[in-house]
């Protein structure tokens, strides 16, 4: 299949490249200047352009607390942008796969959010991404789908593994929040499941294949608890390590207001699309063994 993906350096879609290409797919990954999802011409042209079978929807604004102060770019690039990548989808006849996220919730629920829970977003970005998700079932319901991930992490951009292995390299403490709970993810795990999406949508029409989705690595952490797992695996590698001293979230104040429980329940695409991620903790050792040379 020709894959086209929006963006051209972040997590996933370096992930899909590098899994895609692994599964014998022909993955263009487009983004600016040719691509910007703040200039809705450039999406169409460049989509037209490339002429792929299925589109990846995987380019974000993703500054959760700049967003804050940078509201209405937020809403340009995830949602007006979002909309624009779903009608040129449709214009092109192909399927849609498109990211979301778990910040469209508020966190208040006392267990796993499911895909028909009330979404209620805590801050400009979760605002803007669920925006997006209503552009492309407005736009293209009927040939997409909106996969909402959370924590995202690999060997690639900016995320917490990297973040907390770059500061071991020079403390022996981090502080880091404990009352924030999710499923920390893999973006090579979500790039198989993405695979195997696309791969359902292209073969058959089936609606139930259609809608909003949950797909997120099973088990779940706090950061805090991430953290350790982290560090561990790190010094089982003979790599940096440092002790994680919980902390509350009103110890670590910012723009962004993030939802306490973030956590997926991701029954739907397993029983729909037959997409299970492994254990977050299976993944991180690939993760971590990957980016030990980037942090000597
Ligand atoms: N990271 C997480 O923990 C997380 C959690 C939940 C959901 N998600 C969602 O998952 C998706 C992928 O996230 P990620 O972690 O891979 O993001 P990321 O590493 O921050 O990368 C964002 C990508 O979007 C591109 N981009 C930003 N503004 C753009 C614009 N105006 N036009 C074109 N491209 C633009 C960037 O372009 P450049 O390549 O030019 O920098 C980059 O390739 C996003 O939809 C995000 O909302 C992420």
């Amino acid at each position: 299949m020709k894959i086209a993906v929006t963006g051209k350096s972040g997590q996933i879609v370096t992930a899909l490249r590098e899994r895609g290409m692994a599964a014998g797919h022909d993955v263009i990954a487009l983004g600016r200047p040719e691509l910007d999802l703040a200039d809705p011409a450039s999406i169409a042209h460049a989509l037209e352009v490339a002429a792929p079978d299925m589109i990846v929807s995987a380019a974000a604004y993703t500054a959760v607390d700049r967003a804050e102060q940078e509201r209405s770019l937020a809403f340009a690039v995830n949602g007006t942008g979002a909309g624009a990548v779903a009608r040129a989808a449709k214009a092109l006849g192909v399927p849609l796969v498109h990211l979301s996220t778990d910040y469209v919730f508020d966190g208040r629920l006392a267990r796993p959010y499911l895909e028909t829970d009330t979404t209620a977003p805590t801050g400009a970005y979760g605002a803007s991404k669920l925006a997006g998700e209503q552009a492309v079932l407005t736009e293209y319901g009927d040939n997409s789908a909106v996969l909402r991930v959370a924590w995202v992490y690999s060997p690639f951009g900016s995320n917490f593994v990297k973040t907390m292995l770059r500061l071991a390299g020079d403390r022996n403490e981090v502080s880091v929040v404990a009352d924030q709970i999710g499923n920390p993810t893999s973006a090579m795990d979500i790039s198989n499941g993405i695979l195997i999406v696309s791969e359902n949508l292209a073969k058959r029409d089936d609606a139930a294949l259609r809608g909003v989705f949950h797909m997120t690595a099973s088990g779940e952490a706090s950061w805090a608890g991430f953290a350790r797992a982290i560090f561990a695996t790190s010094a089982a590698q003979g790599g940096h390590s440092a002790r994680v001293k919980s902390i509350a979230t009103s110890d670590y104040p910012t723009e962004a207001i993030r939802p306490a429980n973030s956590r997926l329940d991701c029954s739907l695409i397993k029983r729909v699309h037959g997409v299970a991620l492994p254990d977050w903790r299976a993944s991180l050792e690939a993760v971590v063994g990957r980016l030990q040379s980037t942090f000597v």
